[in-house]
């Protein structure tokens, strides 16, 4: 048969953990090669990103699957960068889009569907407390 004309392999759910480190992975790659964003991370807050992905996988297993230990207040942190840099509309439509297509890129179905409109309300709350 010609492997050409078979259709690509449906794309799976983020099942768990392994799913959510490759889903952080990628996205935070895709925040570093992004001029807006990068400028944040690097020159403003100067994250250690030994420690902040580690923290990520374990907020987004929290939010979706209540098993990843997640403790922070991310509220409290956006708003300390707040008052260092630009954390407006742009910025926020941007964070949006990276992390909507990054799991897009990835990912298909519920769970997908969900931490995808559990970032967009998010991003909402964060973007209109902090401004
Ligand atoms: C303009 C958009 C955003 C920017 C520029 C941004 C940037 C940052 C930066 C610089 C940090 C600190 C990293 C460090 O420790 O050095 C951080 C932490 C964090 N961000 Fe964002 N962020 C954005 C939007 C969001 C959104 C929408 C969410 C949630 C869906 C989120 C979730 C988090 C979490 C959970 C942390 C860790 C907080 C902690 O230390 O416990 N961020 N972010």
């Amino acid at each position: 048969m010609c492997r050409m004309k078979q259709e690509p392999s449906p794309k799976p759910d983020i099942g768990g953990r392994a799913e959510i480190e490759t889903l952080v992975n990628t996205f935070y790659q895709r925040v570093r090669s992004d001029d807006m964003l990068n400028f944040i991370f690097e020159s403003v807050a100067q994250t250690n990103w030994q420690t902040h992905l580690p923290k990520m996988y374990a907020f987004w297993e929290t939010v979706l699957f209540r098993s990843g230990g997640y403790t922070g207040s991310p509220l409290a942190v956006h708003a300390k960068l707040a008052p260092l840099t630009a954390m407006g509309r742009e910025q926020f439509d941007r964070w949006l889009l990276l992390f909507q297509g990054t799991v897009d890129d990835l990912f298909a179905g519920e769970n997908a569907e969900h931490i995808k409109n559990c970032a967009a309300d998010m991003a909402k709350v964060i973007h209109s407390r902090i401004n």
